[in-house]
């Protein structure tokens, strides 16, 4: 494994090319990454990115976020097939029909999320920005796609906009269930439950804790318990260990695995910035169509 991260090394020095990773990847990933983060973090490094070469350990819709907003960049891929499977769960008919009833309407939409359909949307949100761009938008209206879960919990904070829901979810997250966390909080009742908000409103409502993947890692960083109910996918413990070896994390139950995250791995990273693999391409009508909603989000976000 040391070879194979040293070839990697060498192999961002010579094609001047930068590796992201997100918080889900693989800890030898992580542990190799120039930039690690929460989709937000990641989105706001892609824009500032000088080096000739992105090379996006994560799905393919952080990949696609990179060349939209910074399309001077060469942005590689290590899998392909690296997709987030919520990414399509929208149909273009649904956001027209919901353009034609409603004439006050913000289509938001999570960046876990196609191009394609960040063309038809107002506004992109992630996790850590959506409170505060949904409560930054003029309409009163909000359609919130793909993630129903991301939606009705911005939905419960913002009592002053009326939210219609699209039924978009994370099988990852969907998996965590109330009944597999009030088991893991009776066998570790002093531990405080940390949440991300795609997981189901009965979860949420459980949480000490709700944010996105840096929100959780912050939160427990600054917490003074001592052991934590994680629910999220597990390659956040990572960086929660590293950040606090003196505390204690349980799984809400088992399989708490993004399998599209998982197939990042040392030998495509490598692969990939070897022979400059799977670049993203992007026709340039839909990427400035797309770049719309981001730079929306990236401006209410600020
Ligand atoms: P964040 O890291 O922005 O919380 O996103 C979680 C996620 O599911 C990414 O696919
Ligand atoms: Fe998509 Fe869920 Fe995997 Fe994130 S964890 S990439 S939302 S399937």
């Amino acid at each position: 494994m040391e070879e194979l991260k040293k070839e990697i090394e060498e192999l961002k020095k010579e094609k001047n090319a930068v590796l992201m990773a997100h918080y889900y990847v693989d800890d030898e990933v992580q542990e190799i990454a120039d930039y690690v983060g929460d989709s937000y973090y990641l989105a706001k490094m892609a824009v500032k990115e000088s080096k000739d070469v992105i090379c996006f350990a994560g799905v393919k819709f952080m990949g696609e976020s990179a060349k939209i907003l910074n399309p001077e960049r060469t942005v590689v891929m290590p899998d392909e097939n690296a997709d987030c499977p919520m990414a399509h769960m929208v149909e273009i008919g649904k956001i027209q029909e919901m353009r034609r009833k409603y004439d006050d309407l913000a289509v938001v939409c999570y960046i876990n999320s196609t191009a394609e359909i960040k063309a038809y949307a107002d506004v992109c949100v992630t996790s850590s920005n959506a409170m505060k761009v949904v409560k930054a938008l003029p309409q009163k209206n909000i359609f919130f796609i793909p993630d129903e879960n991301l939606g009705r919990y911005i939905g419960s904070q913002v009592k002053d906009k009326n939210f219609i829901y699209n039924d978009g979810y994370c099988p990852v997250h969907k998996e965590i269930t109330a009944a597999k966390v009030k088991r893991a909080k009776e066998m570790h009742p002093a531990a405080e439950i940390v949440v991300h908000p795609e997981c189901t409103p009965d979860v949420t409502a459980m949480g000490d804790y709700i944010g996105s993947t840096s929100g959780i890692i912050d939160y427990v960083t600054a917490s003074e318990a001592k052991e934590f109910i994680v629910c999220t996918e597990l390659g956040v413990l990572y960086e929660l260990r590293r950040k606090n070896p003196d505390k204690v994390f349980y799984a809400a139950g088992q399989n708490q695995f993004c399998a599209d995250m998982k197939k990042i791995t040392l030998e495509n990273v490598r692969d990939a910035l070897r022979d400059m693999k799977n670049p993203v391409e992007l026709p340039e009508e839909l990427r400035q169509k797309a770049k719309k909603a981001l730079d929306a989000m990236l401006e209410l976000a600020e």
